[in-house]
């Protein structure tokens, strides 16, 4: 029988079902229902997505947050681009912002303290990645990201854009160092 022709038998649901599309059917099924139980398994256990808060927040408002956060705690500039590099309060919340083609500031943060690390963008949807972590999330203009993390291992992490958002894409890295 094919799929194209009409079925031969006028009343072809009476047919009994052959065993191979049981079977087939079974599989598939069978399949469906560990990858359904695998997203909240790999939620919990794969450490991949962070679970993390989100606000609303106009673009000028973070601008104005993250401003005020450089200016307090900037220690020196780096890079062609005289990035400022910021060593925040051990333990208290620090700031990027993500803009074409920029993250900014660098973050010092101290080993084994908790930050709470705020991200949002101020142009347009960028990816944060952290490296060499497995840390990825949106940063879309309009929404505050708040990621509460402890570094446990010192040295230098870079971010990376994920998230295609131009023309120079491919130079948007960022820096956080971790100091003992
Ligand atoms: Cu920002 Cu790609």
């Amino acid at each position: 029988m094919s799929a194209i022709l009409p079925p031969a038998e006028r009343l072809w649901w009476n047919t009994p079902v052959g065993r191979q599309e049981i079977v087939w059917v079974g599989i598939a099924l069978l399949w469906c229902l560990i990858l359904f139980a695998m997203m909240p398994y790999w939620h919990v256990y794969g450490k991949q997505n962070l679970s993390n808060e989100a606000y609303k927040i106009y673009p000028a408002a973070y601008e104005t947050k993250v401003k005020a956060m450089v200016d307090q705690y900037k220690v020196r500039e780096e890079g062609p681009q005289l990035i400022p590099v910021v060593h925040p309060p051990a333990g208290s919340d620090v700031y990027i912002l993500a803009r074409l083609w920029q993250w900014w500031p660098i973050l010092e943060l101290e080993k084994n303290q908790t930050y709470r690390l705020h991200l949002s963008s101020l142009d347009w949807q960028h990816g944060f990645s952290l490296q060499p972590l497995n840390i990825n999330l949106q940063v879309i203009p309009g929404y505050e990201m708040v990621v509460t993390m402890t570094p446990d291992t010192s040295g230098e992490y870079t971010i990376v854009c994920n998230e295609y958002c131009g023309i120079m894409h491919h130079t948007m890295l960022g820096k956080i160092f971790v100091k003992e």
